[in-house]
């Protein structure tokens, strides 16, 4: 089984916090050692450019700051690929491509650009007053990130599915005019992603300017957890463990037992201070070794610059060979290249070949079915559960012939005609060679 490509970036604006750490780093960095998967990690070091200009310095501090991040947090470079992605040329070269295939109506329903027009509409401003084109173009950029490596899968928060879902319509917009060239992305959120509360008890978030970073020097992290705002509740007096910011914090780093004994010690009129010290010690338990990964790396740029080079150099042996097959797709081609088989134009060859069609049933499932080049139909799937099993079979059937139709036959509905199956697969195979 090929295995699954997960992919996903980071924008290089900030610092990352205590929230980021629990919410996206330490899962993330966990799921890339399973077996089976194949993870992008990039620094979206372009589309922080978006948010950031005229702030040069800040957008390269927070690349090294993210970068020695995630190293520090147990990333394995060696395991994954992870990149800068204005390392990768390629990705604005796809962005133009992909701008040229996407509909401009399509970009007008982005939800950042329309937060950006109402609040221009409720000031009495013009509709695009101080709205940039990169800001419009966001999606697009976005896109060309996850097409371009194929991603399977894209973990990414709540605030970005329709990100997702317009890569996925920019992906079938091209494919429709130019071939099965992108894989359509699915979005994976992380639904029980712990959101942390910050120091005034709300989401902690850079927007509410309530975080705690997660490498502040220990005197610093103690500072800032014993300003954490709790109840006026004295010592003595039990503690209500409910809606406690300092509880679900402790909860995040802690094992079921130290929670559960947390809790015991709330019940028993733990004083604040004293929480807030069992609270500082249990997070610089987990903390401080990363602390002095990080601190060491922050001193070393170059090293880490050496690194996200490597990442660069695994990514573009991707992204280098597959820009030159969709340009040469889309026209732009050496003058004395061959056109295409005996001069025929894309559309024409492919309208001869035999086609795979996924879709979804009114039962919420997922089929896909082989039909000829002329649509009479020859293989038909029984329902899955995710498009990305439909997906998967469908690759199978088309890399491996026969020996997949043999092996996924509990997916299939028998065909009526084996041969022509087997020599339509060939033909599919051949065509993408
Ligand atoms: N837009 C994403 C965010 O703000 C960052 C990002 C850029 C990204 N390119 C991506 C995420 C590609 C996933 C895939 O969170």
């Amino acid at each position: 089984m090929n295995p699954v490509r997960v992919l996903t970036g980071i924008t290089t604006s900030g610092t990352p916090h205590l929230g980021n750490y629990v919410g996206a780093i330490r899962p993330t960095v966990r799921a890339s050692r399973l077996p089976g998967v194949e993870s992008f990690y990039f620094l979206a070091d372009y589309h922080a450019l978006i948010k950031t200009s005229g702030d040069p310095a800040r957008v390269q501090r927070s690349t090294l700051e993210i970068a020695a991040t995630w190293l520090a947090c147990g990333l394995d470079p060696e395991k994954v690929t992870f990149y800068r992605q204005s390392d990768i040329p390629e990705i604005p070269e796809l962005t133009w491509m992909l701008t040229c295939v996407t509909g401009k109506g399509l970009l007008n329903r982005a939800h950042a650009y329309k937060a950006a027009l109402d609040k221009n509409a409720a000031a009495g401003a013009e509709p695009d007053d101080g709205v940039t084109a990169g800001l419009f173009m966001y999606p697009v950029l976005m896109a060309a990130d996850i097409l371009m490596f194929n991603a399977h899968q894209v973990p990414v928060g709540r605030d970005q599915v329709q990100h997702l879902e317009m890569a996925r319509d920019i992906a079938s917009s091209f494919n429709h005019l130019y071939g099965e060239h992108f894989t359509l992305p699915e979005v994976v959120i992380e639904e029980q992603v712990a959101t942390l509360p910050g120091l005034d008890g709300r989401k902690m978030s850079k927007s509410y300017d309530n975080t705690i970073p997660l490498f502040v020097p220990r005197e610093q992290l103690k500072k800032l957890i014993m300003g954490i705002v709790t109840d006026s509740r004295a010592p003595g007096e039990p503690k209500s463990t409910e809606g406690s910011a300092l509880y679900q914090l402790y909860q995040a780093f802690a094992s079921a037992e130290e929670t559960a004994a947390l809790a015991k010690a709330y019940a028993e009129g733990i004083a604040w201070g004293e929480a807030k010290q069992l609270l500082f010690e249990r997070l610089d338990r987990e903390i401080a070794p990363l602390r002095e990964v990080y601190d060491d790396l922050i001193q070393a740029p170059s090293r880490i610059e050496k690194t996200l080079k490597m990442g660069a150099a695994k990514a573009r042996a991707t992204a280098t060979p597959f820009t030159q097959r969709l340009r040469h797709a889309v026209g732009l081609r050496p003058l004395d290249a061959q056109a295409d088989r005996a001069g025929a134009s894309a559309k024409a060859a492919k309208a001869a070949l035999p086609v795979f069609k996924q879709y979804r049933e009114k039962d919420g499932l997922f089929y896909f079915k082989l039909a000829d080049a002329k649509g009479e139909l020859l293989l038909q799937s029984q329902g899955f559960a995710a498009p990305r099993e439909a997906a998967q079979a469908m690759a199978r059937l088309q890399a491996e012939g026969k020996a997949a139709l043999d092996a996924l036959a509990p997916h299939l509905i028998t065909p009526n005609d084996v041969e022509r199956v087997t020599s339509a697969l060939l033909q599919l195979r051949e065509s993408a060679t």
